[in-house]
Protein backbone atom coordinates (compact mmCIF):
# COMPACT_ATOMS: atom_id res chain seq x y z
CA UNK A 1 0.00 0.00 0.00
CA UNK A 2 1.15 3.68 -1.00
CA UNK A 3 2.52 5.74 2.20
CA UNK A 4 0.16 8.17 2.85
CA UNK A 5 1.51 11.89 1.94
CA UNK A 6 2.45 13.79 4.71
CA UNK A 7 0.29 16.89 5.28
CA UNK A 8 2.87 18.96 7.03
CA UNK A 9 6.76 18.08 7.03
CA UNK A 10 9.49 19.95 8.97
CA UNK A 11 12.62 18.77 6.71
CA UNK A 12 15.67 19.96 8.85
CA UNK A 13 13.58 22.91 10.41
CA UNK A 14 16.14 25.30 12.74
CA UNK A 15 15.38 28.48 14.45
CA UNK A 16 17.34 30.66 16.52
CA UNK A 17 16.33 33.82 18.38
CA UNK A 18 18.19 36.59 20.20
CA UNK A 19 21.07 34.63 19.01
CA UNK A 20 20.24 31.36 20.61
CA UNK A 21 19.36 27.78 19.00
CA UNK A 22 16.51 27.33 20.40
CA UNK A 23 15.37 24.34 17.91
CA UNK A 24 18.02 22.03 15.41
CA UNK A 25 17.39 20.15 12.57
CA UNK A 26 13.97 18.79 13.46
CA UNK A 27 12.56 16.67 10.18
CA UNK A 28 9.22 15.34 10.71
CA UNK A 29 5.83 14.62 9.14
CA UNK A 30 2.81 15.28 10.27
CA UNK A 31 0.08 12.57 8.25
CA UNK A 32 -3.83 13.35 7.04
CA UNK A 33 -6.46 12.39 9.91
CA UNK A 34 -3.63 11.02 12.24
CA UNK A 35 -2.90 12.42 16.04
CA UNK A 36 0.42 13.25 16.80
CA UNK A 37 1.86 14.00 20.20
CA UNK A 38 4.63 16.39 20.95
CA UNK A 39 6.17 15.29 24.67
CA UNK A 40 9.33 16.26 26.44
CA UNK A 41 10.95 18.26 28.94
CA UNK A 42 9.95 21.98 29.19
CA UNK A 43 11.82 24.11 27.56
CA UNK A 44 13.17 21.25 25.34
CA UNK A 45 11.47 23.25 22.12
CA UNK A 46 7.60 21.68 21.85
CA UNK A 47 5.97 25.18 21.69
CA UNK A 48 8.38 26.01 18.98
CA UNK A 49 8.24 23.26 16.95
CA UNK A 50 4.05 23.44 16.82
CA UNK A 51 4.48 27.09 16.18
CA UNK A 52 6.45 26.47 13.05
CA UNK A 53 4.87 23.66 11.95
CA UNK A 54 1.55 26.06 12.03
CA UNK A 55 3.63 28.65 10.12
CA UNK A 56 3.39 31.12 12.90
CA UNK A 57 7.44 31.02 13.26
CA UNK A 58 9.51 31.44 10.05
CA UNK A 59 12.63 29.05 10.11
CA UNK A 60 15.79 30.57 9.53
CA UNK A 61 17.00 27.00 8.08
CA UNK A 62 15.07 24.39 6.59
CA UNK A 63 11.72 24.20 5.10
CA UNK A 64 8.24 23.56 6.48
CA UNK A 65 6.01 22.35 3.45
CA UNK A 66 2.10 21.81 3.57
CA UNK A 67 1.25 19.61 0.93
CA UNK A 68 4.20 19.14 -0.89
CA UNK A 69 5.10 23.14 -1.01
CA UNK A 70 7.05 25.23 0.97
CA UNK A 71 4.87 27.45 2.92
CA UNK A 72 7.88 30.59 2.86
CA UNK A 73 6.72 30.38 -0.81
CA UNK A 74 3.12 30.62 -0.42
CA UNK A 75 1.05 32.98 -2.70
CA UNK A 76 -0.78 35.26 -0.27
CA UNK A 77 -3.86 33.78 -1.31
CA UNK A 78 -2.23 29.85 -0.55
CA UNK A 79 -1.49 31.67 2.94
CA UNK A 80 -5.04 32.84 3.73
CA UNK A 81 -5.94 29.14 2.55
CA UNK A 82 -3.72 27.85 5.19
CA UNK A 83 -5.06 29.83 7.78
CA UNK A 84 -8.12 28.53 7.09
CA UNK A 85 -7.32 25.29 7.51
CA UNK A 86 -5.26 24.97 10.39
CA UNK A 87 -5.96 26.48 13.59
CA UNK A 88 -3.74 26.97 17.04
CA UNK A 89 -4.70 26.60 20.33
CA UNK A 90 -1.58 28.96 22.68
CA UNK A 91 0.21 27.66 25.48
CA UNK A 92 -0.70 31.16 27.36
CA UNK A 93 -4.03 31.47 25.28
CA UNK A 94 -2.95 34.57 23.53
CA UNK A 95 -6.09 36.43 23.28
CA UNK A 96 -6.34 40.02 22.24
CA UNK A 97 -6.14 42.06 25.51
CA UNK A 98 -7.59 45.54 24.03
CA UNK A 99 -10.47 43.56 22.42
CA UNK A 100 -14.13 42.15 23.83
CA UNK A 101 -14.42 38.20 23.76
CA UNK A 102 -16.85 38.93 20.87
CA UNK A 103 -14.24 40.61 18.77
CA UNK A 104 -11.51 38.54 19.34
CA UNK A 105 -14.39 35.80 17.75
CA UNK A 106 -15.29 37.48 15.74
CA UNK A 107 -11.99 38.15 13.95
CA UNK A 108 -11.52 34.63 11.92
CA UNK A 109 -14.51 34.67 10.81
CA UNK A 110 -14.59 38.12 9.01
CA UNK A 111 -11.30 37.58 7.58
CA UNK A 112 -12.06 34.02 6.39
CA UNK A 113 -15.82 34.17 5.62
CA UNK A 114 -16.20 37.89 4.11
CA UNK A 115 -19.83 37.46 2.83
CA UNK A 116 -20.78 36.21 6.11
CA UNK A 117 -23.50 38.57 7.57
CA UNK A 118 -23.77 39.56 11.11
CA UNK A 119 -26.37 37.47 12.33
CA UNK A 120 -24.57 33.76 10.75
CA UNK A 121 -21.62 35.21 12.40
CA UNK A 122 -23.41 35.26 16.02
CA UNK A 123 -25.01 31.95 15.48
CA UNK A 124 -21.58 30.40 14.56
CA UNK A 125 -19.93 32.07 17.69
CA UNK A 126 -22.80 31.24 20.26
CA UNK A 127 -22.46 27.37 18.71
CA UNK A 128 -18.75 26.95 19.91
CA UNK A 129 -18.82 29.21 22.75
CA UNK A 130 -21.85 26.31 24.05
CA UNK A 131 -19.71 23.90 22.76
CA UNK A 132 -16.50 24.98 25.09
CA UNK A 133 -19.01 25.63 27.54
CA UNK A 134 -18.09 29.19 28.48
CA UNK A 135 -21.42 30.65 29.63
CA UNK A 136 -20.38 34.16 31.22
CA UNK A 137 -20.88 37.75 28.97
CA UNK A 138 -18.59 37.53 25.77
CA UNK A 139 -18.42 41.82 25.87
CA UNK A 140 -15.93 41.98 28.44
CA UNK A 141 -11.90 41.54 27.87
CA UNK A 142 -9.92 38.99 28.67
CA UNK A 143 -7.98 40.52 31.66
CA UNK A 144 -11.29 39.87 33.69
CA UNK A 145 -11.54 35.90 33.01
CA UNK A 146 -9.47 33.46 35.01
CA UNK A 147 -6.98 31.41 33.23
CA UNK A 148 -9.38 28.24 32.69
CA UNK A 149 -11.85 30.30 30.95
CA UNK A 150 -9.28 32.46 28.63
CA UNK A 151 -8.32 28.49 27.32
CA UNK A 152 -12.05 27.60 26.92
CA UNK A 153 -12.07 31.09 24.23
CA UNK A 154 -8.98 30.27 22.93
CA UNK A 155 -10.15 26.88 21.78
CA UNK A 156 -13.33 28.38 20.79
CA UNK A 157 -11.61 30.33 18.61
CA UNK A 158 -9.52 28.02 17.11
CA UNK A 159 -12.40 26.41 16.23
CA UNK A 160 -15.00 29.02 14.79
CA UNK A 161 -13.65 28.56 11.36
CA UNK A 162 -14.11 24.83 11.42
CA UNK A 163 -10.59 24.33 11.05
CA UNK A 164 -9.20 20.62 9.34
CA UNK A 165 -5.94 20.95 11.26
CA UNK A 166 -5.72 21.64 15.05
CA UNK A 167 -2.46 22.62 16.64
CA UNK A 168 -2.87 22.44 20.56
CA UNK A 169 -0.42 23.58 23.14
CA UNK A 170 -1.01 22.50 26.69
CA UNK A 171 -4.75 23.43 26.39
CA UNK A 172 -5.66 21.31 29.28
CA UNK A 173 -3.72 22.98 31.91
CA UNK A 174 -5.43 25.17 34.36
CA UNK A 175 -9.06 23.72 33.35
CA UNK A 176 -11.32 22.21 36.05
CA UNK A 177 -11.95 18.62 35.29
CA UNK A 178 -15.50 19.11 34.13
CA UNK A 179 -13.99 21.59 31.63
CA UNK A 180 -10.93 19.46 30.55
CA UNK A 181 -13.85 16.54 29.62
CA UNK A 182 -15.63 18.55 27.45
CA UNK A 183 -12.61 20.23 25.52
CA UNK A 184 -11.26 16.51 25.46
CA UNK A 185 -14.65 14.78 24.27
CA UNK A 186 -14.68 17.82 21.44
CA UNK A 187 -10.88 17.00 19.87
CA UNK A 188 -11.84 13.23 20.27
CA UNK A 189 -15.09 14.32 17.64
CA UNK A 190 -12.20 16.80 15.58
CA UNK A 191 -10.38 13.30 15.78
CA UNK A 192 -12.96 10.90 14.52
CA UNK A 193 -14.47 13.23 11.85
CA UNK A 194 -10.68 12.80 9.97
CA UNK A 195 -9.04 15.96 10.59
CA UNK A 196 -5.72 16.43 11.99
CA UNK A 197 -4.33 16.99 15.70
CA UNK A 198 -0.77 17.72 17.02
CA UNK A 199 -0.59 18.29 20.89
CA UNK A 200 2.05 19.35 23.47
CA UNK A 201 0.71 17.32 26.76
CA UNK A 202 2.69 16.33 29.91
CA UNK A 203 -0.03 13.95 30.62
CA UNK A 204 1.44 10.43 29.51
CA UNK A 205 -2.52 8.84 29.62
CA UNK A 206 -3.85 11.24 27.30
CA UNK A 207 -0.34 11.20 24.95
CA UNK A 208 -1.19 7.01 25.10
CA UNK A 209 -4.57 7.14 24.84
CA UNK A 210 -4.89 10.15 21.99
CA UNK A 211 -2.40 9.62 19.69
CA UNK A 212 -1.11 7.98 17.00
CA UNK A 213 2.59 8.88 16.84
CA UNK A 214 4.65 10.33 19.69
CA UNK A 215 7.28 12.63 19.20
CA UNK A 216 9.83 13.31 21.99
CA UNK A 217 11.38 17.02 21.61
CA UNK A 218 14.72 17.68 24.36
CA UNK A 219 17.45 20.03 23.96
CA UNK A 220 15.99 21.74 20.82
CA UNK A 221 15.94 18.14 19.17
CA UNK A 222 13.99 15.20 18.23
CA UNK A 223 14.95 12.27 20.83
CA UNK A 224 12.64 9.71 19.96
CA UNK A 225 9.81 9.40 17.45
CA UNK A 226 7.61 6.21 17.85
CA UNK A 227 4.09 5.33 16.79
CA UNK A 228 1.07 4.47 19.55
CA UNK A 229 1.47 0.77 19.11
CA UNK A 230 5.55 1.21 19.90
CA UNK A 231 5.01 2.77 22.69
CA UNK A 232 2.01 0.43 23.79
CA UNK A 233 4.07 -2.78 23.22
CA UNK A 234 7.25 -1.42 24.09
CA UNK A 235 7.78 -1.17 27.74
CA UNK A 236 11.37 0.35 27.46
CA UNK A 237 9.94 2.93 25.01
CA UNK A 238 6.97 3.65 27.48
CA UNK A 239 9.14 4.47 29.77
CA UNK A 240 11.94 6.39 28.29
CA UNK A 241 8.78 9.07 26.85
CA UNK A 242 7.40 9.09 30.15
CA UNK A 243 10.71 9.79 32.20
CA UNK A 244 11.77 12.38 29.58
CA UNK A 245 8.13 14.07 30.08
CA UNK A 246 8.17 14.21 33.70
CA UNK A 247 11.64 15.89 33.75
N1 LIG B 1 11.69 34.07 21.16
C1 LIG B 1 12.54 33.52 22.04
N2 LIG B 1 13.60 34.20 22.50
C2 LIG B 1 14.47 33.63 23.37
N3 LIG B 1 14.32 32.38 23.87
C3 LIG B 1 13.27 31.66 23.46
C4 LIG B 1 12.33 32.19 22.53
N4 LIG B 1 11.39 31.23 22.30
C5 LIG B 1 11.73 30.17 23.06
N5 LIG B 1 12.87 30.44 23.76
C6 LIG B 1 13.55 29.49 24.67
O1 LIG B 1 13.74 28.27 23.98
C7 LIG B 1 13.50 27.16 24.80
C8 LIG B 1 12.41 26.30 24.21
O2 LIG B 1 11.16 26.97 24.30
P1 LIG B 1 9.75 26.30 24.02
O3 LIG B 1 9.67 25.91 22.59
O4 LIG B 1 8.72 27.25 24.52
O5 LIG B 1 9.84 24.99 24.94
P2 LIG B 1 8.69 24.04 25.53
O6 LIG B 1 7.41 24.38 24.87
O7 LIG B 1 9.17 22.64 25.25
O8 LIG B 1 8.66 24.29 27.01
C9 LIG B 1 13.17 27.73 26.18
O9 LIG B 1 14.34 27.72 26.94
C10 LIG B 1 12.71 29.14 25.88
O10 LIG B 1 12.96 30.00 26.95
MG1 LIG C 1 5.67 25.13 25.64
Amino acid sequence: MDKPLPLIELCNVGFSAQENRIVEDISVKFTEGTATALAGPSGGGKSTVLKLAAGILVPDRGEVRYRDQNIAAFTRGQNLDFRKETAVVFQDSALWANQTLYQTLELPLHIHYPLMSAKEREQRIREVVSAVGYRRDLAVRPALLSMGEQKLIGFARAMVCRPAILFLDEWLESLDDEAARRLLSLVRRFKSEGSTLVFISHDFDLVSNLSDRVIMIAGGKISANVTREELIRNKNVAGLIEEGMNE
